[in-house]
């Protein structure tokens, strides 16, 4: 669990508390959000951020749409307020199922007053499920380590720890598990370019718990493997089609190459809502494209009076234009195992595993 000062979403009866993790680690700040297009603008300028994590707070912004409106319900209304949500983000599938049980919930309820309850039950319900979720997924990645060894060398990208979930977190809730066996863990942290996700939240977090950790940028994954017996690549996941592509934040998949390259083990860990059976293939998963700004410039780059130290934060020729995927999918080919709570299996097994969920 993270530190009690930084958990990432809370839940106020009257307003949504969000850590704003686009200011982490530098500044530990609240937004106090009220109302569902908060939230919206919350989600999507990544104030809150990853997929379980997304999703939740989805809900607590259904509620506060709801929490703001008295009398009836008319179905047109309740159905914008569901959209609205839902088009927040695209790539984490997490979302969408929540927004589908949000909807089933409430069908046939005529008052702003009874759906409102219904959704701030279901949001508290998503988080006390997430963690559950969570541990019992870092307990499953255990075993798929040997159990007499004693210490591990770990590569991940982008943040999937406590921060991007309800706690404990999936790839990071895996590392927290080994450390909780006993092992001794040494991550290295992918900067995971352009948000630094895993430099700025997945160092932090890992600080915090006292777990060495080496932030590398993207491109050293290749130098790190060829120099250092790596034991396992541990990542998160966005959305997994049926054959097993899956999309993750964007360098995941020169990750799985780089991994498969050099025979190390390569594990999606992922919870049940992170599977989507009617995409047979990562082909049709919506990759979310996000601003050129986010690649072409710094904006934490300012000297002590707040001055840009490059013009306009830019760390690139005025004008300069840069694609900015947010994801990418990473071929099941890469893929040894997937690590879920229910359970540990290659990406052939998907369809059979998710019958007995
Ligand atoms: O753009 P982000 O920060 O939301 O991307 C997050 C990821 O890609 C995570 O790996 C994924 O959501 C899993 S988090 C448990």
């Amino acid at each position: 669990m993270p530190h009690p000062e930084f958990l990432p979403i809370q839940w106020k009866s009257t307003y949504l508390e969000l850590l704003d993790q686009r200011i982490l680690p530098g500044k530990k700040e609240f937004l106090k959000l009220s109302t569902a297009e908060e939230t919206i603008v919350a989600i999507r300028e990544m104030a809150v951020r990853g997929a379980p994590a997304i999703a939740i707070t989805g809900i607590f912004g259904l509620t506060l749409g709801a929490l703001g409106k008295s009398g009836e319900a008319k179905p047109e209304a309740i159905e914008s307020l569901l959209t609205a949500v839902l088009e927040s983000r695209p790539t984490a599938v997490n979302l969408s199922y929540a927004i589908r049980e949000a909807r089933n919930r409430v069908k046939g309820i005529t008052d702003w007053g009874s759906i409102q309850k219904i959704w701030e039950t279901y949001g508290l319900e998503m988080m006390t499920e997430d963690l559950a979720a969570n541990k019992a997924l870092g307990e499953n990645g255990v075993s798929l380590f040997p159990k007499d060894q004693q210490e591990f060398h770990i590569i991940t990208h982008c943040n999937t720890g406590a921060l991007a979930t309800a706690g404990h977190g999936t790839a990071l809730g895996v590392i927290r598990s080994l450390r909780d066996a006993g092992k001794k863990v040494i991550v290295y942290a992918d900067e995971t370019r352009p948000f630094l996700q895993g430099s700025r939240l997945t160092a932090f977090e890992m600080m915090e718990e006292g777990i060495e950790c080496y932030i590398i940028t993207d491109g050293m994954s290749g130098w790190l493997m060829s120099h250092r017996k790596i034991d396992a690549v541990l990542v998160g996941c966005d959305r997994v089609a049926a054959n097993g592509d899956t999309a993750n934040k964007i360098g995941t998949y020169n990750l799985g190459i780089v991994a498969k390259e050099h025979g190390v083990p390569f594990y999606v860990c992922a919870t049940k809502d992170s599977f989507d059976l009617n995409l047979k293939t990562g082909d049709e998963i919506p990759i979310e494209m996000r601003k050129e700004s986010e690649v072409t410039q710094f904006d934490f780059l300012k000297d002590e009076n707040g001055k840009y130290l490059f013009p306009e934060g830019k760390t690139s020729p005025k004008g300069a234009h840069a694609l900015n995927p947010s994801f990418d999918v990473t071929k099941a080919h890469l893929i040894k195992n997937f690590i879920t709570e229910f359970g540990c299996f290659v990406p052939s097994e998907i369809s059979l595993r998710l019958k007995s969920v």
